[in-house]
Formats: structure tokens, C-alpha cells, sequence
């Protein structure tokens, strides 16, 4: 197979790390970033200038000059002088670098690992205008500082900033106590609990339970993917009794009403401890209706769609080619027409706040291991380079939502609700340089063939959209221009996320409005009978 000039770069980039002569590593050096362990790199100086500004509440015409990696201002006519490098963006929106709140690189998942790991998911991120993202770290063996350990590892070549959420999968006074840890000395703001593979992954109520008390007090977000996950089991043994045995069955296994059951559950519980709950990869109007519900009666639910739930049906998993159903397998299932438009009104509505990926993705050879029984295909689909394209063709492009509003569900309200704005999520003087110079009039496709994930396929082949990412700038540095990729690896930093987001706004003031509503317990004087 020939190498394309991506894996090229990575290969002699590999050489120059792992054999560096004096004068290769000299020149090695001039790619690093400041603080890496490769080395120290000049600072940078640029000035993006003539393009429409766009932040969540607010559009202008601006230049935006960024030394480095930090944004400096953000104004018209800034002038500066010859040693800068100065982007034309007349024409072109310039905007927030994306940050992705769901994806899985390197995650050891159903007998096999995602394809994409920390360096190359992140480059294909950057040439689809995403500057950050935050994975799930999973525990070892339900240990979460050595799953959080294991990932500081996988996460070491990162080429732009990310941060972690942690998934809980046992509950002990070790796990309590850990989870304390990693708030206090970790940066890690949010806990997620699977309600679905069972066997693996799956937290029973009574756990879920401990796990939401845990999170309010020390004021992290739960995070919860929401199916049924002994329904599920006894949706899989029905499609099996019956001979289906193909991808198709993994949707007819696990319909939306099993979603909208759990999504329903985990509202209530979350309710009933009275702390925040985020609901990730939503795919069904059964489990948006409950979302919906919830908001409008004040609870604090945030409501994360996928790029695949909005975008695609779940037609492809009838398609007679194994290699093309198989791709489309992920959980919650890919649902029939009509849950996604439904989605993206919610999106454009407020239902539904932020967009993600649940970036999962295997190759034709891993979705492979389950050739003859779908519950042995590794769940997960693609997204990360493609998530911001998409999102603007389809909602954008459309006139469903505004280039505010766009901002705002693919960067701003991620940094918002992570706790991280206005350091991320905005160009603003003082917030990091993750900024994108996206141009309206440019189109592209999608295809595998030219795609920088390391799949081989994707669930997007063939898709055509307007609205290109010309450039993106993560952590002040250009790492993709001119339909090129600009990458170093260990250029990213691990972002920590602080505790007490503004969704804990409040919390202490109805948990006291519901003592006092309590009017017990009640003094009874005993009588003689008692
Ligand atoms: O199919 C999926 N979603 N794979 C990733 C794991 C998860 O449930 O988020
Ligand atoms: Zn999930
Ligand atoms: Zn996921």
C-alpha cells in the first residue's frame, strides 16, 4: 500500500524521535512546542486579519493578533510589524478552534483497540477544525488512578490540548476515595456511568446511586449513556432465536424505547440526589422527549447529540455488504429517518446544547470479528475530523442555525459546561489561540481515500458539503494550512478542568428549600398507649 504524505510525515517524524543525531534533533527542535518534552520552540506571532469574528453572542469584523499561544487582541486594523505572519481571512469566518466533549483514542474496547490514537485522531481533529477534545478514561480493572495513568500514557504524543472524563465501572471506598483524588489533584471535572454492556461496562441503579451522591459533593458532572442494558441483553438473545445474526440486529436489538427508559431512569435518580446530569451520544426522540421534560421543569440536564445521530439513518445496517452495515454499528444504535432532523431541531431550540463525536472508530478487518454474530462487532464510528464540516453544512448551510449559534454548540457551551471558558471557546484577548479561519464558499468530500483518521473507512464516503476549514491555529500554532497538515507530537497540553461548573449554581439553595419543605420529622408526644 503507498504511503499517503501524512503517514510519510509521521514516519520520518517517528525516525527523527527515536534516532536523533545531533543535527536531526536540532531540527527536530524547530517543530516543538514550548515545554515539550522534545524540546523549546520559537515564539510565534500572527495576525489574522480582515475576517468576520464570530463568538457565541457575537459577530465583527476584527483582526485577531496572537503571540505565543495566546490570543493578544482582537480589534480592526491592528498593525504589526515584519516578523509576523498574517493570514488574509476577507471573505471568512474566524472562529473558535471546536472542542469535541466525546471521544475514545486508543480504547482497549470489545477485544480490540480504536484504530486512532492520541496523535493521529488529534491530527485528523485539527484538519477538521477541532483544537481539543476530552476522552474517557477507562479504569483498570475498576482502578481509576491507574486508568488515568494508563491514558497520561496513551496521550503522550498529543498534538493539541485535551482533558479527560473518567468512567465509573465498580463502586468501593477505593473508588470513592479516588475519585476525590483526581478532582482535587487531577483536573478531572466529570464521571460517566454506562447503563448499557452489560457484563463489561454496565453500573446497576444502586451504584449509579453512590455515583451521583459522589459527583454533587465534590461538585463533578455525571455523565451518563443511556440504554437499558438488560433489556438490551434480552433484545440480542430475541434477534439471535430468530437467525438474525447480521449488523441489522444490533439495531433491532436495542430500540429507542430502551433509551428512552434509561435516559428517563438516570433523569429521575439525578433528580432525586439533586445534582447535574449530562446525557452523552442521545440518538432517539424518546430519549430527547425526556431531556426536554426535564429542562422545562428546571432540572439541570445537558443534553449531548453526535455528529451520526443528527446526519445519518439507520438504513446502512441493511446493506447486503458486511464491510459497509457493519461500519454504521455503534450505541446508542444509528436511528430511523426522522430521529435526526428531529435532533437537529432540538439543537437549534436549546433542547440539546453541544455537539460531539463519540469518535470510536475501527477498521474493516476489527468490525471483522463479529462477521457472524453483531454483538461481536466493535461498537463505534468516525467523526472527529468530520463533525465541524458537517455541523455547518447541514445547520448553517440550511439556515437552521446561526454562525453564533454554531460557535456556541461546537466550542462555547463545551468550554461552559467542562468549566473552562473563557479560556477556551472564545476569541477573546487572553483566551488560548485554538482559532479556525473557515471559508464559506469552499466545498469538499468526504472520503476515506483522503480522510486522516487511520480507518479505512468512514461512515461519511461520498458525502459532499460547503463550508471549509482553510486553516487551523491550536495553542498558537498553525497545524493545518494549504490542505496540509502541520503536527508535533507531545505539542498538546493536558487541560484541567476545575470542579463547580456553573451548573452547581444553586444547588445549595434548593437542597435548603427542600429541608424546610420537609415539615418532619415531626415531634409526636407519646402517650401512654405508644
Ligand atoms: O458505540 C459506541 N458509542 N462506542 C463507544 C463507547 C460508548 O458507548 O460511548
Ligand atoms: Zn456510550
Ligand atoms: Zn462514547
Amino acid at each position: 500500500m503507498a504511503l499517503r504524505p501524512l503517514d510519510l510525515f509521521f514516519f520520518i517524524l517517528s525516525l527523527f524521535l527515536l534516532f536523533p543525531s545531533p543535527s536531526l534533533s536540532d531540527s527536530a527542535t524547530q517543530f516543538c512546542s514550548a515545554g515539550s518534552e522534545y524540546g523549546e520552540v520559537p515564539s510565534t506571532r500572527i495576525l489574522i486579519k480582515g475576517g468576520t469574528v464570530v463568538n457565541a453572542h457575537h459577530q465583527q469584523l476584527a483582526d485577531v493578533y496572537v503571540e505565543d499561544g495566546i490570543i493578544v487582541a482582537v480589534q480592526p486594523n491592528i498593525k504589526v510589524g515584519d516578523e509576523v505572519t498574517v493570514l488574509d481571512a476577507t471573505g471568512k469566518f474566524v472562529m473558535p478552534g471546536g472542542i469535541d466533549p466525546h471521544t475514545h483514542l486508543a480504547m482497549e474496547f470489545m477485544g480490540t483497540e480504536t484504530i486512532d490514537d492520541f496523535f493521529s485522531g488529534q491530527a485528523a481533529a485539527l484538519a477538521g477544525g477541532t483544537t481539543m477534545h476530552i476522552d474517557f478514561v477507562i479504569p483498570v480493572n475498576g482502578n481509576l488512578v491507574a486508568g488515568f495513568e494508563a491514558y497520561e500514557n496513551k496521550s503522550r504524543n498529543s498534538c493539541m490540548d485535551y482533558g479527560f472524563h473518567m468512567a465509573i465501572t465498580k463502586w468501593d471506598e477505593d473508588v470513592s476515595r479516588d475519585m476525590e483524588k483526581l478532582v482535587k489533584e487531577k483536573g478531572i471535572n466529570s464521571f460517566k456511568f454506562f447503563l448499557a454492556y452489560k457484563g463489561s461496562l454496565m453500573v446497576t441503579d444502586d451504584l449509579l446511586l453512590e455515583g451521583l451522591k459522589r459527583c454533587k459533593s465534590l461538585g463533578a458532572l455525571a455523565m451518563v449513556h443511556a440504554e437499558n442494558g438488560d433489556a438490551v441483553f434480552e433484545g440480542q438473545k430475541r434477534m439471535i432465536e430468530l437467525g438474525i445474526t447480521g449488523p441489522e440486529g444490533h439495531a433491532l436489538s436495542r430500540p429507542p424505547v430502551l433509551e428512552g427508559e434509561a435516559t428517563a431512569r438516570a433523569i429521575r435518580l439525578a433528580r432525586f440526589v439533586n445534582t447535574p446530569l449530562y446525557v452523552v451520544h442521545v440518538m432517539s426522540v424518546d430519549a430527547m422527549d425526556e431531556i426536554a421534560k426535564a429542562r422545562k421543569s428546571g432540572q439541570k440536564v445537558i443534553g449531548e447529540p453526535v455528529v451520526s445521530g443528527l446526519i445519518l439513518d439507520d438504513h446502512w445496517l441493511w446493506d447486503p455488504d458486511f464491510t459497509i452495515a457493519s461500519k454504521y454499528v455503534m450505541s446508542p444504535p444509528i436511528r430511523p429517518v426522522g430521529h435526526g432532523k428531529a435532533l437537529q431541531e432540538a439543537l437549534s431550540t436549546g433542547i440539546l446544547q453541544l455537539v460531539g463525536t463519540d469518535h470510536c472508530t475501527f477498521n474493516s478487518t476489527q468490525k471483522a470479528l463479529g462477521l457472524d454474530d453483531f454483538r461481536k462487532i466493535p461498537n463505534g464510528v468516525n467523526g472527529l475530523e468530520e463533525r465541524m464540516h458537517l455541523i455547518w453544512d447541514t445547520m448553517v448551510g440550511s439556515g437552521q442555525i446561526s454562525a453564533t449559534d454554531f460557535v456556541r454548540i461546537t466550542s462555547t457551551e463545551c468550554a461552559r459546561i467542562f468549566n473552562i471558558y473563557p479560556r477556551k471557546g472564545a476569541i477573546l484577548a487572553g483566551s488560548d489561540a485554538d482559532i479556525i479561519i473557515l471559508n464559506p464558499n469552499s466545498s469538499y468530500v468526504i472520503s476515506s481515500k483522503s480522510h486522516h483518521s487511520r480507518s479505512d473507512t468512514n461512515v461519511y464516503e461520498g458525502r459532499k458539503g460547503k463550508g471549509k476549514v482553510e486553516v487551523t491555529i491550536a495553542g498558537g500554532r498553525i497545524g493545518w494550512e494549504n490542505e496540509e497538515l502541520k503536527v508535533v507530537p507531545g505539542s498538546g497540553k493536558y487541560v484541567e478542568m476545575p470542579p463547580f461548573s456553573y451548573l452547581f449554581d444553586g444547588i445549595e439553595k434548593s437542597d435548603a428549600n427542600y429541608l424546610s419543605s420537609l415539615r418532619a420529622p415531626v415531634k409526636r408526644v407519646r402517650t401512654e398507649a405508644t
